[in-house]
């Protein structure tokens, strides 16, 4: 019932928690419409005690969001028809700051996360607001931000950052991520389909600027990095096993913090279709 959704920000520019909701496939459109309006204003939304979703009604759920989309080279769960399962005993540790897939054209809208096994102590994930980063830039730096392009690859490197995890499960996983590789460019600033705010569309898949040496391009991604992940414009959730967190990936940055050691942490993702970036000139 649509009259008992409460939104509770937990964050000044960042994320909201949502009570009152059993998320299923059954949902009636006037709550839809509630969680997809808290989801466009605050970017991040977590729902807590999600326990009876398995993963059938996770994907029934998030049928209600628009059409759910595979990875392109990870294979999804068996069993399931749309689930990335993110394994930390297999390499699925998502430690560096990044949008989901954007070494595609048309990138994901919506990214929908369920906590299966979660560790004792630590393993929260972090959210950036990329709307306020631009903001938020100096002018010279926001209208630098304007002309450019970035190339976007699955096959990432100085970008990336990952804390060195050495065993062969994780070695697989990295080439089943890169089994196929994609490139596509984006401009840096893109205006949001359906909030028109405007963005920084950056993470750990940016290879470099268009028309900028490695070397540069290096430089200006971790300046223009740094005003995204900055812990004022962030926050940050601790998990419980049956939690759901659904994001805006198109207005946000995330990171889950590897700090749990040998501990298994499992979470899955299903991804819902988005459209190719609209760019300043368009
Ligand atoms: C992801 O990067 O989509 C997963 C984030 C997480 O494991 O918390």
């Amino acid at each position: 019932n649509e009259s008992e959704i409460v939104v509770k920000p937990v964050a000044a520019r960042i994320g909201a928690e949502i009570s009152g909701v059993n998320l299923s496939g059954n949902l009636d459109a006037n709550t839809v419409k509630s969680i997809r309006d808290a989801l466009l204003k605050h970017k991040v939304i977590f729902f807590k005690n999600q326990n009876h979703l398995d993963d059938k009604e996770q994907e029934a759920f998030a049928r209600l969001l628009g059409n759910p989309v595979v990875h392109p080279t990870v294979p999804v769960k068996n069993g399931s028809n749309y689930i990335l399962e993110l394994n930390s005993d297999h390499g699925g540790r998502a430690n560096s700051w990044h949008t989901d897939v954007t070494f595609e054209a048309a990138y994901p809208k919506f990214s929908i996360l369920r906590g299966v096994v979660i560790p004792e102590v630590g393993g929260d994930t972090v959210w950036a607001n990329t709307a306020t980063a631009y903001e938020n830039l100096p002018a010279e730096l926001r209208s630098l931000a304007d002309q450019l392009w970035a190339l976007h690859s699955n096959d990432y490197d100085y970008a990336a950052k990952r804390s060195e995890i050495s065993s062969e499960s994780v070695n697989h996983y990295n080439n089943v991520f890169t089994s196929t590789l994609y490139e596509t460019e984006h401009p840096v600033v893109h205006v949001h389909p359906e909030t028109f705010e405007r963005h920084l569309l950056l993470g750990h898949f940016v290879k470099k600027f268009i028309g900028l040496s490695s070397s540069d391009s290096y430089q200006l991604f971790s300046v223009l990095q740094e005003h995204v992940t900055q812990l004022e414009n962030t926050v940050r959730w601790r998990w419980s096993t049956g939690d759901v967190v659904i994001w805006d990936n198109r207005a946000t940055q995330h990171y889950a913090v590897n700090d749990y050691g040998d501990a298994q942490r499992v979470v899955r993702r299903i991804t819902i279709d988005g459209d190719v970036p609209v760019s300043l000139d368009e």
